[in-house]
C-alpha cells in the first residue's frame, strides 16, 4: 500500500503543495520569494499533472509543487507516485486543499502497475495521510479498482473460469459471504443450458460455470449484480481475425467490474442483500463447440438461434439474468464487454447505459459526469426488435443488420427481464487504450464509483 493513513502526528516527510492554473497566482503567495522566483524561471504554472521539486539549503527536496485539475479530481495526484524520488510525502497545509478521498484514490491509481510478470521490485513514493473516513473510502475504492484491473490484465491462461471462481471465493471469505457454483454437466441439470452451450468446448479444467455469491441481511432489499465472464473470446467457430482477438483476455471485464462493485457494497456495508452472479466461460473452438445455426432452449423457456458464435456474451447472460429475475430483486445491474458496436458509438471511455427508466438514465449520466466516472445512455429502441427475429426460433443472438449492434444486444437481454423488473445494462470496454496519469494502458474499472454513489443514495435510510 503506497498510501498510509496515520492516526497521530505525521512523521518526517516531504510536503506536496497542490495548486492549479486557476489558483496558482494566489496559492504561490504562501511560498518564499526564492521559491516563487524558481517556479517562475522554470515555467511552472500549476498545469494539471505537472510538478516541480524545490530544493532546500542542504540540497534536499524542500517541497514538491504539484498542478492538479481540481480538489476532488480522481486523478489529482496520479502523475506523482511514479515520478517522484522514493520516499515519504504528505500534503502541504497551504495551497489548494485536496479532498482526502481524491488524494488517496488518485495516488493509488497513479501508483498502479501490472507487474505480476515483471522481474523487478519498485521502491515507490509513499503518501502519508491523516486517518479519517474520507481517506479510508478513497483507499477502499482504489483497492476495488485495482482489483478490477488485475483481474482484467491477468492473461487468459491464468484467468480461466476456474480462476474467476477462485477470485469470487476469496472475496466471499473476506466478507463472510456464501458461494455456490454450478460447473459443467451440473449446469444442464440445474437448467442453465445457454451457459453450458457457449462454454462446453473449453478444456476439462476450464469448464463453464455459474458462480453465485450471496451476502447480507435477509430482510434488506435484494441487489443483483451480473457480470459477463468470458475469460477468452476467440469468437468460437465464427473465429475472430487476429486484430479482433488480441485483447479478448479482457472479455471478462464485466465480471471484473461486477466483482469490484460487489466488493465495495460489502466493504462499505451497504444496507442491501447482495447477489453477485458470474457466468464464467471460455468461448473456445473444439469438436463439441456450439455452432452457427444451432438452436438452444434457454432457462427462460425461450429458444435462441445462434446466428453467430461470436455473439456469445448475450447467450450466457440470458440464463444468468433469468435466474437473477427469479429472485425478484429490487434491482438487477448487468455489466458486460458485450459489443464492438458500443465502442464504435461511444469510444473506450464511455460505457453505454441501457434502462427502461429514462429519468433514471439521466440521473446516472449526471452523476457519472460529477464523479468523473462517466456512462452514457443508449435507447432500448423497440422498433429494432425485428432485427433479432428469426423464422426458426424465438430470438436470434445476432442481429440481421450490422446497424445498432449495441441496441440489438441490449434488446436481446431485455427479453429475459420481466416487464416490471428494475434493470440496468452497462456495455463497457474495461480497457484503457491510451496511457494517462492514473490510467495506464490495460484493464480498467468503469462505472463502479458512479454506481456505488448511486446505490448509496438509493438505499440510504
Ligand atoms: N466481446 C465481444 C465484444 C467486444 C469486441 C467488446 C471488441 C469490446 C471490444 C463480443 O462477444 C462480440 O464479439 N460481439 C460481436 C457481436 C456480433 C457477432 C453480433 C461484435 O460486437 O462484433
Ligand atoms: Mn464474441
Ligand atoms: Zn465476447
Amino acid at each position: 500500500m503506497t498510501v498510509t493513513l496515520v492516526a497521530k502526528k505525521l512523521p518526517a516527510s516531504t510536503p506536496i503543495f497542490c495548486t492549479s492554473t486557476a489558483t496558482w497566482t494566489q496559492d504561490r503567495q504562501a511560498l518564499s520569494a526564492p521559491q516563487r522566483a524558481w517556479a517562475q524561471s522554470t515555467g511552472f504554472s500549476g498545469k494539471a499533472d505537472s510538478h516541480l521539486l524545490l530544493p532546500d539549503e542542504e540540497g534536499g527536496v524542500a517541497l514538491v509543487l504539484a498542478g492538479v485539475r481540481a480538489a476532488d479530481d480522481p486523478y489529482a495526484l496520479s502523475a506523482l507516485p511514479q515520478a517522484l524520488p522514493a520516499g515519504r510525502y504528505r500534503l502541504h497545509v497551504d495551497g489548494l486543499g485536496l479532498d482526502p478521498q481524491a488524494a488517496a484514490l488518485s495516488w493509488s491509481l497513479g501508483d498502479y502497475v501490472f507487474d505480476a510478470y515483471k522481474a523487478r521490485g519498485r521502491v515507490g513514493a509513499e503518501l502519508l495521510l491523516a486517518q479519517g473516513p474520507e481517506a479510508e473510502r478513497g483507499i477502499a475504492v482504489a483497492g476495488a479498482m485495482t482489483a478490477v484491473r488485475d483481474l482484467v490484465n491477468t492473461p487468459a491462461e491464468a484467468m480461466g473460469p476456474q480462476h474467476l471462481e477462485a477470485a469470487v471465493k476469496m472475496l466471499a471469505k473476506a466478507h463472510k459471504a456464501k458461494v455456490k457454483v454450478w460447473e459443467g454437466e451440473a449446469l444442464l441439470k440445474a437448467n442453465f443450458p445457454a451457459i453450458h452451450a457457449v462454454g462446453r468446448a473449453a478444456a476439462a479444467d476450464r469448464q463453464p460455470r455459474l458462480i453465485e455469491l450471496t451476502w447480507g441481511d435477509a430482510k434488506a432489499p435484494l441487489l443483483s449484480l451480473v457480470g459477463k465472464g468470458v475469460c477468452f473470446d476467440s469468437g468460437g467457430l465464427d473465429i475472430k481475425p487476429a486484430d479482433g482477438m488480441r485483447l479478448m483476455k479482457k472479455d471478462m471485464g464485466g465480471a471484473a467490474n461486477a466483482i469490484g462493485l460487489g466488493l465495495l457494497v460489502m466493504a462499505l456495508k451497504l444496507p442491501v442483500r447482495l447477489q453477485l452472479l458470474i457466468p464464467a466461460v471460455e468461448n473456445a473452438i473444439s469438436g463439441n463447440a456450439f455452432r452457427p445455426g444451432d438452436i438452444f432452449r434457454t432457462r427462460s423457456g425461450q429458444t435462441i438461434e445462434i446466428g453467430n458464435t461470436d455473439a456469445e456474451g448475450r447467450v450466457i447472460l440470458c440464463d444468468a439474468l433469468t435466474y437473477a429475475a427469479e429472485g425478484k430483486p429490487d434491482l438487477i445491474v448487468d455489466m458486460a464487454t458485450l459489443t464492438g458496436a458500443a465502442r464504435v458509438a461511444l469510444g473506450a471511455e464511455l460505457p453505454a447505459l441501457f434502462t427502461r427508466d429514462t429519468a433514471q438514465g439521466r440521473e446516472l449520466t449526471d452523476l457519472g459526469l460529477a464523479e468523473k466516472d462517466p456512462l452514457w445512455p443508449l435507447p432500448l429502441w423497440q422498433g429494432y426488435q425485428v432485427l433479432i427475429d428469426t423464422p426458426v426460433a424465438d430470438i436470434s443472438n445476432s442481429g440481421s443488420s450490422p446497424l445498432a449492434g449495441a441496441i440489438t444486444a441490449a434488446l436481446f437481454l431485455e427479453r429475459f427481464i420481466p416487464a416490471d423488473q428494475p434493470w440496468l445494462h452497462i456495455d463497457l470496454f474495461a480497457w484503457n487504450p491510451l496511457a494517462r496519469p492514473g490510467r495506464p494502458v490495460g484493464g480498467e474499472a468503469q462505472t463502479i464509483r458512479t454506481l456505488l454513489h448511486w446505490l448509496e443514495r438509493r438505499y440510504s435510510a
